[in-house]
Order: C-alpha cells, then structure tokens, then sequence
C-alpha cells in the first residue's frame, strides 16, 4: 500500500520514498532549526543502527525519525527512546502482535519460554530498534533525533537472515496499514513524553528484561545478574548477587534460567 503521510499526527511529515537514512535527514532539519517534525521513508539506502551496526531498510518498514527540542539535560534523553520504544510497542499491540521491550529499546515478539517459533538465543525476534542522536551543551538539549525503525511489511525472506529479526507481517501473516502505525506511534511518544516519569513506568510495564538474568557488556565491563528494574531517566538495576548495579549503556542478553 502507498503510506499517504498526510496524517492528523502531532508531527509535520517529511516523506520520502527513499532516502539515505530518516536520522541523517532528522539530523538536518534540526540543525536548519525545525523541531515537531517526523521523517518517514519507505525504504532507507544508508541506514544506521545503534554502535554503528548496520541496518537493514527494504520497502514496507516503518522507518521514522522524530525530532524534539525538549526542555530537558541531555541526560535526560534515554527516557525519549524509552517513550519511543513504549509507543511502538502499544501500536504493534494494537496491530495484534505481543510486542514487549528488551532492555533498553529493542521491541521483541516471543521470548525463551516455550515459544514455538525457535526464539534465539538472544531471548526473542527483534521487531525494532531505536537510534536516538543528540546535540545541545551540559545543561539542555538542543535537539534530539530519536528513530525508531520497525519491521511492517517485511516480507519473512526479505529480514535479516541472520540477527533473530522479524516483522509485523511474518507475526501476522497479513500487511499492516502502515498510516495508522505511523500515527499512533506519534501520538503515544507526543503524550509519552509529556510526562517522562510516566513513560519509564510505562516501560517497565512492556518490559521483558525485569526479572530475567542478563548478562549486559557495558563500557566499563560485563555485569551479569538479575534485572530487578528501571530507574529514571533509564538505568538498568541489576542485582549481581552482591550489589546492585545501575547500567546506563551497553548490549543486553538474557540468559536462559
Ligand atoms: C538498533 O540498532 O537496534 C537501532 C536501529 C534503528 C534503525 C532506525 S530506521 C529509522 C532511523 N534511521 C536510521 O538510519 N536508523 C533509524
């Protein structure tokens, strides 16, 4: 289906049938001085994931970029990906998946207990990830970019082979109306983070990390534990058997009971 982006969302759209990456072109409008506008592409040439991973952009994704310009530290900003992970997870929910998040923002379906559907070992098929970018000095943000990029109308032999993906139509079996996507991931992140509180207890909620063991590679180290929760602004707690710890950064694994 075409994605008709004049949508009644409380962002302007700036659509593309295809562009390089919808985070690079975010990145340019904030700079120009825009803000409340999202960038949606059809298919990304250039798209990037978080730790400069690559990531794979065909036709039929929902490839969205945000940009904000909150009044907020940029310590802050992990909440906003938090709120973005939440609202894309409340739409694919609506849409008929069982969306849940792994620490910190990945939408996984399934997961390591009796899932038929051969989970990996990375405890679940990733839907979405989230890349969220940033400039402003130590006090305020100045912008953020925060672009989640979810797997819609994928064809199953169009994902990833090998990263444990999936989509919205191999969960389904049947397309995604990708307008009505679009529009409740905006409205949910619009409201999401009018109240960042708010959105980290919502996350908590979607959570599939907490309670889990994990094993999380941070820059300072490997902590390994359970996940006991989640602290503002998106700090994982995690109980090592001798202390708890708070992990801000970093690639998290759940680990089979
Ligand atoms: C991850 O590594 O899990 C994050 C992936 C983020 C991909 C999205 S797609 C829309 C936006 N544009 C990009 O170039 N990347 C993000």
């Amino acid at each position: 289906e075409a994605i008709a982006y004049d949508l009644d969302a409380p962002f302007n759209i700036d659509y593309h049938d295809s562009v390089g990456s919808t985070n690079d072109r975010a990145r340019e409008l904030a700079g120009a001085g825009h803000a409340g506008v999202a960038v949606v592409a059809d298919e990304q040439t250039a798209s990037r994931g978080r730790l400069d991973r690559e990531w794979v952009s065909p036709p039929g994704g929902v490839w969205l970029s945000v940009v904000v310009r909150p009044e907020a530290p940029p310590a802050h900003a992990p909440a906003y990906t938090l709120a973005m992970a939440v609202a894309v997870t409340r739409a694919c929910r609506e849409a008929g998946v069982d969306a849940r998040i792994k620490w910190p923002n990945d939408v996984l379906v399934g997961d390591d207990e009796g899932d038929e559907a051969e989970p990996t070992e990375r405890g679940g098929r990733k839907l979405c990830g989230v890349l969220t970018e940033m400039e402003g000095e130590a006090e305020r943000v100045s912008w953020l970019v925060v672009g989640p990029g979810l797997n819609a109308n994928i064809a199953p032999e169009d994902l990833p082979a090998d990263a444990g993906a999936t989509s919205l139509l191999a969960e389904r079996g049947e397309p995604v109306d990708r307008r009505v996507i679009v529009q409740r991931i905006l409205e949910e992140f619009d409201a999401l983070t009018a109240d960042l509180r708010g959105a980290v207890d919502a996350w908590e909620e979607y959570a599939d990390t907490v309670g889990r063991r994990v094993r999380v590679d941070t820059p300072g180290g490997i902590v390994e534990g359970e996940a006991v929760g989640i602290e503002f602004p998106g700090a994982l707690v995690v109980d090592t058997g001798e202390e708890m710890v708070r992990v801000t950064a970093g690639d998290c694994e759940h680990l089979r009971p």
